[in-house]
C-alpha cells in the first residue's frame, strides 16, 4: 500500500491548476446511460473515483476511452443492468446510476453502496422518489432491484432533507420520464447545475438548477454532445486551507468566477486570507495575511454554506491558530475520523458531540498517521505541511479518491513530499 512522505514547510509559493470536479464528473458519467448517441466530456480528473465510475460504465457495456482529461463515451444497449458488489464497495457514488438506468431501461440492480465511512449515509431519499415516479423495489442479498412497468412518471418530490446525490438521481431519471417532475427543497450545489446543464446539452429540458426547486420536462430521447466540467471547489478551497495553515502565496489557475466569489464568502470570515480573482476570474490568488486569526466560530451546512467536504482540511489549518475555534459538522455524523489523528501530532482539539474545539497551539510534530476517508487524507496532508519534520500518511488510496497529482501540485509549490510503497 501506498504512504506519502511530506515534510513541514513554513510557506507555499507557486501555481497550481485545479483538476475538473469529481462531484460534478461522477453524476455526468453516470447520466450518459441516458444517451444513446456518442458523447464528448473533457475537463474530466483522473482519480480512482472517476475510473470506477468508468468501469462500471464498461461492465453495462458502454464503450468508454479515458484519455488526458477526456472521456469518449458511447452508451450501448446494455449487456446487464447490475453493478456488483465489487464495483460498488469503494464507492457510494455508484448509486447515481440507479435513476439512469430505471427511467431508460426499467430496471436495475445495484448493490447497496459503501464509500467513505462517514456517519450512517442512507439512500432512503432516493428509493422514496424513484418510488413516486412508478418503480418499485426489493432489497435481496444485498441488492436493490428496482423495476419499472412502461415509463417512469413525472411528479412533484419534497426531499425531506437536502441531498446532492437524491437530487441527482432524480433530475436524471425525470429527464426520460413520462410529463413534469418538480424537486422541491433540491440541493443548490454548483455541481448539481453542472450536471443539468450536460443535460441540457443533450436536450433535457431542466429549470431553476442552482436553487432549491428544479422543474425537468420529460423527453423520450436525449441526443449526443460535448461537455467541459466545472473546476474542482473543493480541492481548490483545500489548496487555499494549506495557505492558512503554512502561509505563502498561490496562484490557482482553470478556476471560474463562481469559485472564486465561493470560496471568498466562506473563508474571508476567517479574517487571514487575502482572495483575489485575477484574470476575468479564470485565476485566483491566495495570499496570507499578516493579521493574526483569533476566535473562529464555523458551522458546515449545505451549498452556498462552508462545505462539510472542507471541514477537515479546515481544522487542521486552525491547530496552530491562536486562541479557541469551534467547528460545527452539520451534514454528517461522525466525520471526525482525522480528529484522533491530527491529536497524535499534537493538535489540541476536544470534541463535544457534533462540535470540534480547537485550541491552538504554538507547535504540531510530524508522525506516521493513518488516512481514514478522502478529506480526513488531505487534512493529515494540510498538518503535515504545518508540522515541524516528517509526517507519514498511510492509506492514501482515499487521497487518490479525489485529489489529481496532488504531490507534484505540492512539489511545484516548494514543499518536500513523496510517495512510496513498504
Ligand atoms: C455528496 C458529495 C459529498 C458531499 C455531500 C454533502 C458526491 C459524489 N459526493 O454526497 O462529497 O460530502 O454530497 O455535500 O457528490 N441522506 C439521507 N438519505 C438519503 C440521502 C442522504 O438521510 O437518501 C443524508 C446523508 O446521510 C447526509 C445528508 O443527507 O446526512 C446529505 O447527504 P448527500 O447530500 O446525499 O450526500 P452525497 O450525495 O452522498
Amino acid at each position: 500500500m501506498d504512504k506519502i512522505e511530506v515534510e513541514g514547510i513554513n510557506s507555499l509559493k507557486g501555481n497550481i491548476q485545479i483538476s475538473g470536479s469529481k462531484n460534478s464528473s461522477l453524476p455526468i458519467l453516470a447520466s450518459t446511460l441516458l444517451i444513446d448517441e456518442g458523447i464528448v466530456i473533457s475537463n474530466i480528473p483522473n482519480l480512482s473515483d472517476v475510473v470506477f465510475m468508468t468501469k462500471i460504465l464498461k461492465s453495462l457495456g458502454s464503450k468508454v476511452n479515458f484519455e488526458n482529461s477526456i472521456c469518449k463515451i458511447k452508451s450501448n444497449q446494455p449487456i446487464n443492468l447490475k453493478i456488483s458488489y465489487e464495483l460498488v464497495r469503494k464507492m457510494r457514488a455508484s448509486f447515481l446510476i440507479l435513476g439512469p438506468l430505471l427511467t431508460k431501461y426499467g430496471y436495475a440492480e445495484v448493490s447497496l453502496p459503501g464509500g467513505c465511512a462517514i456517519g450512517t449515509r442512507p439512500v432512503d431519499f432516493h428509493i422514496s422518489a424513484l418510488e413516486k415516479m412508478g418503480a418499485e423495489f426489493v432489497v435481496e442479498d444485498g441488492y436493490i432491484k428496482g423495476n419499472v412497468k412502461g415509463r417512469l412518471k413525472g411528479c412533484e418530490i419534497t426531499l425531506k432533507k437536502i441531498s446532492v446525490g437524491a437530487t441527482e438521481n432524480i433530475i436524471m431519471a425525470a429527464t426520460l420520464a413520462e410529463g413534469e417532475t418538480i424537486i422541491k427543497n433540491a440541493a443548490c450545489e454548483p455541481e448539481i447545475s453542472d450536471l443539468s446543464n450536460f443535460l441540457i446539452s443533450a436536450g433535457a429540458e431542466i429549470k431553476g438548477h442552482g436553487t432549491s426547486i428544479i422543474k425537468i420536462k420529460g423527453k423520450k430521447k436525449l441526443r449526443g454532445c460535448e461537455f467541459s466540467v466545472m473546476p474542482d471547489r473543493i480541492e481548490a478551497g483545500t489548496f487555499a486551507l494549506c495557505v492558512m495553515g503554512c502561509s505563502g502565496n498561490l496562484i490557482l489557475e482553470n478556476v471560474n468566477d463562481l469559485i472564486g466569489n465561493h470560496l471568498k464568502k466562506i473563508l474571508n470570515p476567517l479574517n487571514v486570507l487575502s482572495i483575489c480573482k485575477k484574470d476575468n476570474g479564470n485565476k485566483l490568488e491566495i495570499k496570507k495575511t499578516k493579521k493574526f486569526l483569533k476566535n473562529v466560530i464555523f458551522s458546515t451546512k449545505e451549498f452556498p454554506g462552508f462545505p462539510t467536504d472542507l471541514q477537515a482540511q479546515l481544522i487542521a489549518s486552525l491547530t496552530k491558530s491562536q486562541g479557541k475555534s469551534v467547528i460545527k459538522e452539520n451534514i454528517f455524523e461522525n466525520r471526525f475520523m482525522h480528529v484522533s489523528e491530527l491529536r497524535r501530532m499534537g493538535a489540541n482539539l476536544k470534541q463535544n458531540g457534533s462540535k470540534i474545539i480547537i485550541n491552538g497551539v504554538k507547535e504540531i510534530y510530524g508522525a506516521e498517521v493513518m488516512a481514514t476517508d478522502l478529506r480526513a487524507s488531505s487534512s493529515l496532508i494540510i498538518a503535515g505541511l504545518m508540522a515541524s519534520g516528517k509526517t507519514i500518511v498511510n492509506r492514501v488510496y482515499h487521497l487518490d479518491r479525489g485529489y489529481e497529482n496532488l504531490e507534484e501540485k505540492l512539489r511545484n509549490c516548494g514543499v518536500k513530499i513523496r510517495r512510496f510503497s513498504e
